[in-house]
Parts: C-alpha cells; structure tokens; sequence
C-alpha cells in the first residue's frame, strides 16, 4: 500500500464536517480562510469577541469566562469541534476548557516555533505576539521545550491586535504600531519571525516590509486547518454534504465585520450579532 501524504493531499471529504472557531476579534478570520481552503464542504461557524476585544492585555479569569460563553453558543450552533483561533486564549485557557469540555474536541494555536526552527539559518528567531501569550506559562514551556541553544526574541505587540480590529492593514496606525514593535527585530538580528497571533496575517505585507527581505515569516493557519481536516475524520456523527455554509457572529457591531470579511475572505458568508453572550 502506498503512505499517503495528508500534508500535501488531504483525501477529498464526502460529508460535511461542522466546525466553530472564536477569537477575540477578527483576527481568526486568516484562520477561519486557511479552514475554508482545506475543508471545502465543511459549515463553518466563526464567533468574534468584538465588543470585548483586545483579550492580549486581559486577566485570564476574564478570558476564560468569555471562551466559555463562545465556546457554548457554538455548540449551541451545532458545531462538533471548536478551533481556539487566538493565540491568547490558547494559551491563557484551553488547558481548563480541555478539562471543562472532556467530550469535545478542541484545536488551539500556538505560535509556531517549531516551523521557525526549520527555516532559521543564524538561529536568531523573533516571536511577535500579545503580552498575555508571551507571558504564560504554557509559551514559556513550548520555548522552553524547542529553543535550547536558540537566541528567542520574544517582542509583545500592544495595540496592534485592536489596531488591526478596524480592518485596515494599511493604517497610518497600523504602520506605526509596526515600525516600533520590528525594530526590537531588527536590532537583534533574527532571520525568521513567528507571527504568534492570529490578527497579525492581515499585516504580514507590512511586517515583512518593515523586517526586510532576508527575514522569513511563519504563519501557522495553513497547518492547524490541516490539522483540522485529518482530526475531522475522527468526528463521530457528520452531518450529509450540503452547500458549504459560513455563519459569523460577532459581540461587536455586526456591520463593521460584515466590512472585515468581505475584505479578507473570498468565499460567502452571512453575519449575524452575537445576543445574549
Ligand atoms: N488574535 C488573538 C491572538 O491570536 C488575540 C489578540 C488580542 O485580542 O489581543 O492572540
């Protein structure tokens, strides 16, 4: 029998799968894109915090009570598995919603170390991401566990989550968030830079511009959404293909992410105001 390589040949699914993914924002969206690529058939439910967003700089009882409430409405929803698109709150509180949650599957995002590992030449790696992620115990025993003998600038972003929660990448604000959060980067010489929140995709022209181009960038939505299709296949009862579906629903103001989401995904979907959560 031939080893099939799921990386690169995900199998071509023949149900449909129905997966929720939050975040504090839009930020999930280049998560919720990189899903849509590899699961085709699958409903899709997206539920963004809007209205409590920022979670980077918030106490982690805060973030965990509102993963809850989001994880609940998305199962509600009808979603068989929950994809944690925030670096923050994976960090901050998947381990509890894991325990919380024991029945469901749950797939987090974790700045990705390790795919920085394998590209960097000078073993010079920068990690921009949240002060909250930066500063967890759970990132603090990933770098631990991959960066022996590896120069790892950790660089916190404040704002630039919030400032990219307006939509425009191409900011003023967005540009000056940019310029002095890299020049920490460049000052330390690192040759790959791990963009450890899900906000940050949306800026990744800038960031690479303002870093230069002999720095690489890593990315992780593509390999969670492929992560993602091969733990489908494990999903006990899947719903019969239908029309791929996109439902958002956000606690801010459905329009402004209507807005959001015409600009950075190319497929449909409807929006819908978050109430009660
Ligand atoms: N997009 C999120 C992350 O991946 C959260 C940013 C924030 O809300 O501060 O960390």
């Amino acid at each position: 029998m031939l080893p099939l390589d799921t990386d690169r040949n995900p199998p071509p699914s023949t149900a449909a799968p129905c997966i929720g993914v939050f975040d504090s924002g839009v930020g999930g969206l280049s998560v919720l894109r990189a899903l849509r690529r590899q699961l085709p058939q699958a409903e899709l439910l997206y539920a963004a915090d809007s209205a409590h967003a920022p979670y980077g700089e918030r106490d982690p009882a805060f973030i965990l009570a509102r993963c809850e409430s989001l994880l609940a409405h998305l199962r509600r929803a009808g979603a068989q598995m929950i994809v944690v698109a925030c670096n923050t709150a994976t960090a901050v509180a998947i381990e509890a919603l894991r325990n919380a949650h024991p029945d469901l599957m749950l797939v987090g995002v974790e700045p990705g170390l390790k795919p920085a590992l394998a590209l960097s030449r000078n073993r010079r790696i920068g990690v921009m991401a949240t002060q909250g992620t930066l500063a967890s115990a759970r990132f603090l025993r990933l770098a631990e566990a991959h960066t022996a003998g590896i120069h790892l600038h950790l660089q916190p972003c404040p704002g630039l989550a919030q400032a990219l929660e307006t939509g425009n990448a191409d900011s003023a604000e967005v540009g000056e968030l940019i310029a002095r959060h890299t020049t920490p980067l460049r000052n330390a010489g690192v040759d790959t830079v791990v963009l450890g929140c899900t906000h940050y995709p949306f800026a990744a022209h800038r960031i690479a511009e303002a870093l230069g181009s002999t720095v690489a960038l890593v990315d992780t939505s593509e390999a969670v959404a492929r992560q993602v299709q091969r733990l489908t296949s494990a999903l006990p009862s899947q719903k019969a293909a239908a029309p791929a579906q996109t439902s958002l629903w956000t606690s801010g103001d459905p329009a402004q992410l209507a807005h959001i989401a015409a600009r950075w995904l190319d497929f449909e979907f409807n929006v819908q105001r978050l109430a009660g959560v």
